[in-house]
């Protein structure tokens, strides 16, 4: 037998089509708490979150507006929008944490897993103004804004303007292990 990798990981990707289907607030709640069982470097927990559900419009609208117009176009059909945050620096000594984009990265990996198995799909983004997030919540210099996140159930493509819905049958591209472990030539990695 062919062991496959686990259905959580195996059944994930990233849609641009989201159902208008609300996101009941418990599984909200789960989704954070996932992430804030990731580990991270001295427990620091350096990850932060602004959200809003469509509940809340006008906080909605202000994450959507940070967005590049592509992405605008459409996310504006998810339920759900998250800006991720690190705090720069470590609580205790008050060092630089370099390890923070690493430690958040854990804590999506955990709320991407969550959501699959709660039907939910995420759609990371970097298509997004850091300055205009920064302003629009007055974000302080001590915190670093990574990316956001668009979150729902799976929609129909055919309220995507075309360009986008024939994105949605993309076929999945994974680069071969033997691009990715080093065999001695970093050559065979490029
Ligand atoms: C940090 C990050 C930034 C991304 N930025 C965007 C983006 O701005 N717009 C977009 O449509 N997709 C974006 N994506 C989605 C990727 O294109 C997608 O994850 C990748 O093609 C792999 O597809 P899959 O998630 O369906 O497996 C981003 C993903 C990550 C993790």
């Amino acid at each position: 037998m062919t062991e496959k990798i686990h259905e959580l990981i195996d059944t994930r990707w990233s849609p641009r089509a989201f159902s208008d289907q609300e996101i009941e607030e418990e599984k909200v709640v789960k989704l954070f708490e996932a992430a804030s069982y990731a580990p991270s470097c001295f427990n620091e927990q350096p990850w932060r979150f602004i959200y809003a559900t469509k509940e809340y419009a006008e906080r909605y609208e202000q994450l959507l507006s940070c967005l590049v117009e592509f992405n605008q176009m459409w996310v504006k059909t998810a339920p759900m929008i998250i800006l991720t945050l690190v705090s720069k620096k470590f609580a205790q000594n008050g060092k630089v944490n370099h390890h923070a984009a690493h430690d958040l990265g854990l804590a999506i990996g955990n709320m991407s897993a969550q959501a699959t198995s709660m039907d939910l799909y995420m759609h990371q983004m970097a298509g997004f103004s850091v300055e205009k997030a920064r302003e629009m919540f007055e974000i302080p210099d001590d915190f670093d804004v990574l990316t956001m996140i668009a979150v729902g159930y799976i929609g129909n493509p055919d309220v995507l303007p075309e360009n986008i819905r024939e994105m949605e049958s993309n076929k999945r591209e994974r680069k071969p292990l033997n691009k990715i472990l080093f065999d001695g030539d970093w050559e065979d990695m490029k």
